[in-house]
């Protein structure tokens, strides 16, 4: 559990922009984290708490849960693995197609990269709906490994994202909610 001077540190830090990126959805603004760089690195002591002796690599989920999970990994000293939108990685590549609100998504890994029998933390710096995340979980046991630990800075709980996440059976933190 974080302490409550931490999550109070991030609640001053974090701006809440209303009506961005469309009209009804409140925008989490993270960057300013990024100027604070003690407050960054309490973040990542953190998180890499929570996942210590428990995982044997870390997969970031493009673009922001890059930002921190590479922090992680590297703090686990294990390997980090990119989840990226479709496209961008060079072939071969895994992929998993899932469903937004409007239309459909596909993120990709590079093939090889996640190793069979591995215990995975799949770390996002958001978790709303869950779709993102339910999609890298299963890409990820489709390598054969197992998602042991899913982790954000922030896990939104009025939304149905820790409902889809339950079917994984694996634990779940979020520092604020
Ligand atoms: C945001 C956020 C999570 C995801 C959460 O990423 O960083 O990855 O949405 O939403 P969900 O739980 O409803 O799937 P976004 O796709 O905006 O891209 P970015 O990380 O590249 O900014
Ligand atoms: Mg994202």
């Amino acid at each position: 559990m974080a302490s409550q001077e931490l999550i109070k540190r991030l609640e001053q830090t974090i701006e809440n922009i209303p009506d961005f990126p469309i009209p009804g959805i409140q925008f989490k603004d993270i960057s300013p984290i990024f100027l604070d760089p003690k407050l960054y690195e309490d973040v990542i002591t953190e998180l890499a708490a929570f996942s210590k002796g428990k995982i044997d690599a870390v997969c970031g989920i493009e673009s922001r849960g890059y930002l921190f999970g590479i922090a992680i990994a590297v703090a686990l000293e294990v390997p980090f693995i990119l989840i990226r939108k479709a496209g961008k990685l060079p072939p071969p590549v895994a992929s998993e197609k899932y469903d937004l609100e409007y239309g459909s998504a596909i993120i990709e890994t590079r093939e090889g990269q996640i190793k069979k029998g591995q215990r995975i933390l799949i770390h996002d710096d958001l978790l709303a709906t869950g779709g993102t995340t339910e999609a890298a979980a299963k890409l990820v046991e489709k390598q054969g490994a197992t998602v042991s630990q899913f982790s954000f800075l922030i896990g939104l709980k009025k939304l149905e994202g820790h409902e889809k996440l339950k079917k994984f059976n694996a634990e779940i933190y979020n520092i604020l909610e």
